[in-house]
């Protein structure tokens, strides 16, 4: 069964063709990513506008690469939301139009439970019962999950876990995305320069950033004024790597611990980790060792799957139709979709 995922949440525009939900034959990304670069984040109307110029080839070429012609599409998979409501129409449209025009079932799905599921493609799903960590640019959730049910434990009450990042990289003037410079910049760096205090979040699995942020600008702000505005003084090198790894390292144990904790309470033996700050270094490493550790099996994508892509989408949405669940030209994007 040949699955087309379609995915533009934000600022990618990516299509991918899934064959029986375990072979990707193609993956196809387009991103916006420079042309936010200048504005240090992401710029919704831009976003959007990337996605609407670009769905058309990217669809065609994934098709080229998959050697396939448009009748041999099974099912259209597509991100139905959350994320930005512009880029998500294009998406959702472009996936309406097709499934009309092919006359093949449509399902929209969930982008963050996407992100879980780039674990399991070509890879036995062994036990359905799992704790699912999602830390993403827009989103930081653990989730307890059976199959193909997902209940949110916990969230970020203010910042997501790579806005914290990308925030901090700004203030420190290293660019946008923030999180794999920061990253970079921490390797080789002490880990103990500087202390972050741990931030007391009510409810028990929810996460707080935006006080680490301001904790860093404080630091950090030994301003000086250049043409007529207030600037914090360039940190460089011993010291900013200091700063970085010290930084990474208390964020990535508060989300750590936290997700340890949540899969001791909930008694589950597999975590699934989703999301672009997937990518991170240092949480990969310490989650490994802390799985080891409780003998918990753990899930982490490919480097390759850890940002938007199709093949995500496509997979989850070809294991809900195998379940019976599809949506129909009724289908819309939706920007705040809950679990
Ligand atoms: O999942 P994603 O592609 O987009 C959203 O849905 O938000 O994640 C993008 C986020 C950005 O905030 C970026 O800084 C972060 O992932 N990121 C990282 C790393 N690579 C990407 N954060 C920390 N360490 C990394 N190596
Ligand atoms: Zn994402």
């Amino acid at each position: 069964m040949i699955t087309l995922g379609i995915e533009t949440s934000c600022d990618e525009t990516a299509c991918s063709v899934l064959e029986n939900g375990k072979k990707i034959r193609s993956n196809v990304i387009s991103s916006s990513l420079a042309k936010h670069k200048r504005f240090g984040g992401i710029v919704p109307e831009i976003a959007s506008r990337h996605c609407l110029e670009a769905i058309d080839v990217v669809y065609e070429e994934s098709l080229r690469q998959a050697r396939i012609r448009p009748a041999d599409i099974d099912l259209i998979a597509v991100t139905q939301g959350p994320g930005l409501i512009g880029s998500l129409l294009v998406g959702v449209s472009f996936a309406k139009s097709l499934a009309f025009s092919l006359g093949r079932p449509i399902i929209g799905v969930h982008h963050l439970k996407a992100h879980l599921l780039s674990n399991f493609i070509g890879k036995e799903r062994k036990k359905s019962e799992m704790v699912g960590l999602i830390v993403s640019g827009g989103h930081t959730s653990l989730v307890h999950v059976k199959g193909l049910g997902f209940m949110e434990l916990g969230s970020t009450v203010d910042d997501a876990l790579g806005e914290a990042y990308d925030k901090v990289a700004k203030m420190l003037g290293l660019g946008y995305p923030g999180g794999p410079v920061i990253d970079q910049f921490a390797q080789g760096g002490d880990s103990k320069a500087y202390f972050f205090t741990k931030p007391k979040v009510d409810g028990g699995f929810d996460f707080s950033f935006s006080g680490v942020k301001t904790a860093v600008l404080h630091l950090i702000s030994g301003s000086q004024i250049h043409k007529g505005k207030t600037i914090p003084k360039r940190w460089k090198g011993k010291k900013l790597k200091d700063l970085c790894a010290s930084f990474q390292e208390a964020v990535v144990g508060w989300v750590v611990e936290k997700t340890m904790r949540a899969c001791e309470e909930k008694r589950v033996k597999v975590l699934a980790v989703g999301g672009g700050v997937s990518a991170n270094s240092r949480l990969r490493s310490l989650l490994q060792d802390e799985c080891r550790l409780r003998g918990l099996a753990l899930h982490v994508p490919p480097l390759g799957l850890t940002l938007d892509n199709g093949a995500m989408i496509a997979k989850l949405g070809y294991e809900l139709y195998r379940k019976g669940f599809s949506s129909d030209l009724s289908l819309t994007a939706q920007s705040s979709l809950p679990f």
